[in-house]
């Protein structure tokens, strides 16, 4: 399973989905997901670091994002990937818009399995403050433990053929 982490800038909310989804992925289920990057709907930001705010608030809870750098979803993304997740409904539909029509990508919320958290967006945090990246953090972390144990169910209940 390939999956692709995707908000406006990617230099805030993605990156951070990017790292806690990897981190988790590799301590709870090894194998099962086989790639995490993250990309972002705008060129504003890309090749730029993740926004300091997002490398503070991610550093003391053990996630290391000053090595990531910012790029812009691509044409391959929608084949090489399995799952693109978006952090807003925004992101979503440009996602929904981008697509060709063959994509081997399915295209959905970051919090599509997070439903009893009460909201299914991870908000934009770039203008707000401080404490909005901390929100973020929490919204990501329980949202990667929910897709991850939604597709555990998914792999032992799959047909051999898939
Ligand atoms: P992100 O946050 O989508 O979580 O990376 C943003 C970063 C930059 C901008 C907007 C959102 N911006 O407008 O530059």
């Amino acid at each position: 399973m390939r999956v692709l982490c995707v908000c406006l800038g990617n230099i805030c909310r993605s990156p951070t989905a990017e790292a806690v989804l990897r981190a988790l992925a590799e301590r709870e289920a090894p194998g099962l997901i086989t790639a995490v990057d993250s990309a972002g709907i705008a060129a504003y930001h890309v090749g730029e670091p993740p926004d300091r705010r997002s490398i503070g608030a991610a550093r003391r809870r053990g996630y290391d994002l000053s090595s990531l750098r910012a790029r812009q979803v691509a044409a391959e993304d929608f084949h090489t990937f399995d799952l693109m997740l978006a952090m807003d409904r925004a992101n979503l539909s440009a996602l929904m818009r981008a697509a060709p029509r063959r994509a081997r990508a399915r295209i959905d919320l970051f919090l599509a399995h997070a439903a009893d958290l009460g909201v299914d967006e991870v908000p934009d945090p770039y203008y707000g403050a401080d404490d909005g990246f901390d929100r973020v953090l929490d919204l990501i972390e329980a949202g990667a433990r929910r897709l991850l144990a939604r597709l555990r169910e998914q792999g032992t209940a799959a047909p051999a053929s898939q």
